[in-house]
């Protein structure tokens, strides 16, 4: 299958800029080239950046309700072509095509949403200790905004900056990974379909982050930057962004915790571990790391979890009954084949998978690993793989100090019926997400978003809209006179 040349969203024009390289995409499933994509330069940087710039302040005049309507009509745009979307992000990321079709609608719905929630960017007026006095609170964009996106949702964790950028008014500049441009360059073309004005969205694409990046970075005009990725690129973005003093949304990193008390519903608990780990096969930053089983029900859940986990089918993500697609490149599968190694190395037990799949594509079959422990890398790094580490516990003080002994503080789980217990563990969990009796809390109404290394700011909700606004004060005087 081959999709042919794409190029760049610039400046409202599909066009190869100053490129003049183009670079391959691989469709993970079979490792051949699926289409070539002009490699953007530095200058298509300025030229993006200069036509944001240029075309913002108009788009933020417009009445709430007109930006809106752009939004919607994307929005109603990806669902009518769900199929075709579905079947590009399934081609160059491997998630199954049900799984892709499920990452539109999610996409979807955050153009929806704050296509709404656009509409209600109110203002304040706070009593004043003069009565010649008046404080007036005004929320304004921030202007030009650009946001560095993921291989692991292409469509989703760009909707997810670029709805609230839009509503508020702020133009974007987007770089998607080099492994999954094609979603990004369809969702731009859906938009210049509906009729955004030309400037407001670029959509830059290379082979090498660097040339993009820094000059945004560097360039005082992009007032905030929003990325989701790893730690360790997040904390050069900030040392980047100090120069120009740029406001920063980071979805980094995560190692989640998910515990599962002796009196939970045991096949809620199995059932919904499963969604968590295997949603992306496992390659999401909110998916279950450490699955912390209270020993009383260890064996019967790990028993429980395998025979689930036995029967998906791992294959091309295009293919009927796949549930486990390929990872996204090779550098992937090495690394879930190191934690697993290592983690069998130091005595863990394997009650499944544990093998590549296939001779070719970056296939790994569902494992499952009994008696972890905290010596293994397993317990400390993101896997990004469909492993399931398995740990017993005893106490709830106990699992609790272990949830929390991570740098990371994204999301994490917690399966129980008890309500005291409930609210302990939510106030105690050093974690942004917790999801109780939930293995997929994510939706475009909740704030989405880490504490500690796992970044800063929110996405989703009405707390996502806050991270393109600028507050104004105005004080009005002479209102005696
Ligand atoms: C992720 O960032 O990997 C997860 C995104 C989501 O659940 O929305």
């Amino acid at each position: 299958m081959q999709l042919g040349e794409y190029k760049n969203y610039i400046a409202g024009v599909f066009t190869a800029g100053e490129a003049t390289e183009t670079f391959d995409v691989l469709n993970p499933a079979t490792e051949e080239v699926l289409a070539t994509v002009s490699n953007a330069t530095p200058g298509d940087v300025v030229r993006a950046v200069t036509a944001a710039t240029d075309s913002q302040p108009a788009f933020a005049d417009l009445p709430a309700h007109e930006r809106a309507a752009f939004l919607r009509d994307a929005a109603s745009r990806m669902r009518e072509e769900s199929e075709h979307l579905a079947r590009i992000m399934t081609l160059e990321e491997g998630k199954p095509l049900a799984e892709a079709r499920g990452e539109v609608l999610y996409a979807a719905s955050f153009l929806d949403w704050f296509a709404e929630e656009g509409k209600r960017v109110y203002g304040d007026l706070i009593p004043s200790n003069s009565t010649d006095k008046r404080i007036l609170v005004l929320k304004r964009p921030v202007g030009v905004t650009a946001a560095i996106t993921p291989w692991n949702f292409p469509a989703a964790m760009i909707t997810r900056k670029l709805a609230p950028a839009l509503a508020v008014g702020c133009a974007m500049i987007i770089k998607p990974s080099e492994l999954t441009p094609l979603s990004a360059l369809e969702i731009a073309r859906i938009f210049d379909e509906v009729g955004l004005p030309k400037g407001v969205l670029s959509v830059l694409a290379s082979s090498d982050p660097v040339p993009i990046v820094k000059p945004l970075m560097d360039d005082p005009r992009v007032r905030k930057i929003s990325f989701t990725g790893s730690t360790e690129v997040g904390k050069i973005l900030m040392r980047q962004a100090a120069d120009t003093v740029k406001r920063l949304s980071l979805e980094l990193g995560g190692h989640a915790p998910l515990i599962v008390f002796e009196d939970a519903d045991l096949e809620t608990a199995v059932a919904q571990t499963l969604a968590c780990k295997m949603r992306g096969m496992g390659e999401t930053c909110v998916s279950a790391n450490r699955i912390y089983v209270h020993r009383s029900i260890y064996d019967a859940f790990a028993e429980r979890f395998t025979s689930l986990m036995q029967t998906m089918k791992t294959g091309d993500g295009l293919e009927p009954g796949v549930s486990v697609g390929p990872l996204v490149e090779s550098a992937a599968l090495e690394k879930v084949e190191r934690h697993v190694q290592d983690a069998l190395d130091k005595g863990a037990q394997l009650l499944l998978g544990g093998t590549r799949v296939g001779a070719r594509g970056h296939f790994y079959s569902p494992t499952v690993l009994k008696g972890v422990d905290h010596s293994m890398l397993i317990t400390k790094e993101e896997t990004f793989g469909p492993v399931a580490a398995i740990l017993p516990f005893d106490t709830e003080d106990e699992v609790l100090k272990a949830a929390n002994d991570s740098p990371f503080g994204l999301a994490s789980y917690l399966f129980t019926r008890d309500i005291g217990r409930i609210f302990r563990m939510a106030e105690r969990l050093e974690y942004g997400i917790i999801g109780i009796n939930d293995g997929v809390p994510s939706t475009a109404q909740a704030p989405f978003g880490g504490v500690k290394a796992s970044g800063l700011g929110r996405e989703g909700s009405k707390y996502g809209i806050e991270e393109y606004l600028d507050i104004k004060y105005v004080s009005l005087g002479g209102m005696n006179a």
